[in-house]
Formats: structure tokens, C-alpha cells, sequence
């Protein structure tokens, strides 16, 4: 579970990330979709250009749900309740492709905020996708 020191690291670091929401979602899925063809799957008829509207548009989703979860760090559960519902029953994802967009996710932060991604907040951000992860894939079992 995330710990005090690691609601803070993500706190400290979040907002750089949402006022670039639709970049960074989308530079995330198309590296994710480019390093992992395999998760092209579940977007029939996507367009997987760079930056394609389509891109900005998913990746705007993904990071707005992220920053929902952020503000509510001791709720993710109920936060993504809905989300989880759809990955698990309607999109039915292969659990495993979580860690791969959370790691495509961590690398754009990475790369956009060098200054402000020490160990600690590499940390903190690995546990809190791992965190996210884990709730959007709990109703499978
Ligand atoms: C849809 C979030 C991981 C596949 C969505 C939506 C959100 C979201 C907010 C839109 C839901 C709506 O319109 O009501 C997330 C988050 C993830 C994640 C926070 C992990 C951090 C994944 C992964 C895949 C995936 C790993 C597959 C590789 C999809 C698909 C849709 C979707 C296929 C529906 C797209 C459409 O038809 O519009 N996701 N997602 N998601 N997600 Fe995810």
C-alpha cells in the first residue's frame, strides 16, 4: 500500500503531469502500442499515428482517471469502481498489459521531469500504478 511518504511524492510531482494530460496520455499509449503491438488488440479501427486525434483523445481519459485517483488516494477503489467494471467484464484486458502502459506512463513523466523524478518519486509512482493496476484488475478473480 502507498505509505505517507509516497501520497506525498506523487502529490508533489502530479500536477506537472495533469496540465499535460492529453500529451502525456498519448505519447504513453502510442510507446506502449509501439514497444507492445500486441495491445493494439482490444482498439478495433484506432488510429495509432503519432499523436492522432484518437490518441489524444484515449490518453486524455487515461490521465484524467489517474488525476481522480490522485485526489482521492485513499479511495481508488470506489474512484475507479467503474473503470474496473469495464476492463475487467466489458474490455476484458489482459491483466498483464497494465504494467506495460504503467511503465510507458512512467518513462514520459520521466522524460518531461528529469529534475523532479529522483528514486524516491520513480518509487512512489511505480507503486501507485501497481496501486491503480491492481484495483482495475481486482473483479476478475
Ligand atoms: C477505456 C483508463 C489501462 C484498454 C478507458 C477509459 C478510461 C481508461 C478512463 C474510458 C472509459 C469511458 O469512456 O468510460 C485506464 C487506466 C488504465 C487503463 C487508468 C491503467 C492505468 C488499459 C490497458 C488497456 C486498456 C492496459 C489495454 C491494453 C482500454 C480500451 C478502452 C479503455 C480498449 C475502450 C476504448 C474505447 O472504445 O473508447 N480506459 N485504462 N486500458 N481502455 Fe483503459
Amino acid at each position: 500500500a502507498l505509505n505517507a511518504d509516497d501520497k506525498a511524492h506523487i502529490q508533489a510531482i502530479w500536477p506537472s503531469v495533469a496540465s499535460h494530460a492529453e500529451q502525456y496520455g498519448a505519447d504513453a499509449l502510442y510507446r506502449m502500442f509501439l514497444c507492445h503491438p500486441q495491445t493494439k488488440t482490444y482498439f478495433p479501427n484506432f488510429d495509432f499515428s503519432a499523436n492522432s486525434a484518437q490518441l489524444k483523445n484515449q490518453g486524455k481519459k487515461v490521465l484524467h482517471a489517474l488525476s481522480e485517483v490522485v485526489k482521492h488516494l485513499d479511495h481508488a477503489e470506489a474512484t475507479l469502481s467503474h473503470l474496473s467494471d469495464l476492463h475487467a467484464f466489458t474490455l476484458r484486458v489482459d491483466p498483464g498489459n497494465f504494467a506495460l502502459l504503467s511503465n510507458n506512463i512512467l518513462v514520459v513523466i520521466a522524460m518531461h521531469h528529469s529534475d523532479k523524478f529522483d528514486s524516491l518519486t520513480h518509487q512512489a509512482l511505480d507503486k501507485f500504478m501497481n496501486y491503480v493496476s491492481g484495483v482495475l484488475t481486482s473483479k476478475y478473480r
